[in-house]
């Protein structure tokens, strides 16, 4: 799959496309990134990768909660730490990390992913001020719901404000330079308000557990009904 789309994207774009197959749950991932790197300057830092299990946290495997810690937090940390001396030494380059608004409060059943995805927003909003003046952009996305494969199989429907990944894709690529952080879409942006500036914390919670209570029991329902 990957080798496919690296030989359409030389097709398309004439551009050199090197595929690493890694395992972003394995703190070794750098080692073998910075092996196969060698030589090479990294521009641009997207890191998309995550694991969002669902379900309540007290009879979640345990592994499952650190897996979430290492590959949603200590790989996009790490990974921006080691590439990101060179950035700095020729004053150029651009970090986009992909969050979520679940990380805007608790997000009941998405816990742990919730407060990965928190730790991924404010990491990037720091680095942007760090960084400001530096000719390095950093922006997060903090996307509501978007279309892709791990979204079918925990969503039953679409939420409201849900997006095709190229909207998303295209809106954060245009927000680099006005970061630290981007919402695509109105209607996301409106929840994000009113979750974030008009309601009482504890009704955002409640609000986010109106949303996810049916993740994943929705998918396997749409699954045995054959329903789209
Ligand atoms: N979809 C949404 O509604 C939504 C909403 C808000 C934010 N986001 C954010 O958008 C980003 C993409 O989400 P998505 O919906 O596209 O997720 P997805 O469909 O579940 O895909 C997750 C991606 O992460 C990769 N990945 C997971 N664990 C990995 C590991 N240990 N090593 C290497 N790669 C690993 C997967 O690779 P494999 O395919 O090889 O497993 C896959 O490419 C995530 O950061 C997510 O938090 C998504």
């Amino acid at each position: 799959m990957l080798d496919m789309l690296a030989s359409e994207y030389r097709r398309l774009y004439h551009i050199e496309v090197l595929c690493l197959e890694i395992d972003l749950s394995m703190p070794e991932f750098l080692a073998k990134l910075h092996s196969s790197l060698s030589g090479l300057e990294v521009g641009v830092v997207v890191y998309n990768a995550a694991f969002a299990p669902v379900g309540d946290f007290a009879t979640m495997d345990p592994a499952d909660l650190l897996r979430v810690v290492q590959v949603n937090v200590a790989s996009p940390l790490a990974l921006v730490r080691s590439l990101l001396p060179p950035m700095i030494r020729r004053k150029r380059g651009a970090i986009i990390l992909m969050s979520s608004l679940a990380g805007n409060q608790g997000s009941p059943r998405l816990t742990t992913y919730a407060a990965s995805k928190a730790f991924n927003t404010v990491l990037a909003e720091g680095l942007w001020h760090e960084l400001r003046g530096r000719g390095i952009e950093v922006i997060v996305c903090c996307a509501g719901a978007v279309r892709t494969p791990g979204y079918a199989k925990t969503a039953g429907s679409d939420a409201p404000g849900a997006l095709d990944a190229d909207f998303v894709i295209e809106r954060t690529l245009s927000a680099l330079g006005r970061g630290p952080r981007v919402i695509p879409g109105f209607i996301n942006q409106a929840a994000n308000w009113v979750l974030s500036r008009i309601v009482p914390r504890r009704m955002a919670i409640n609000i986010m557990a109106g949303s996810t209570k049916n993740l994943a029991a929705d998918a396997a329902r749409k699954k045995e009904t054959g329903a789209s």
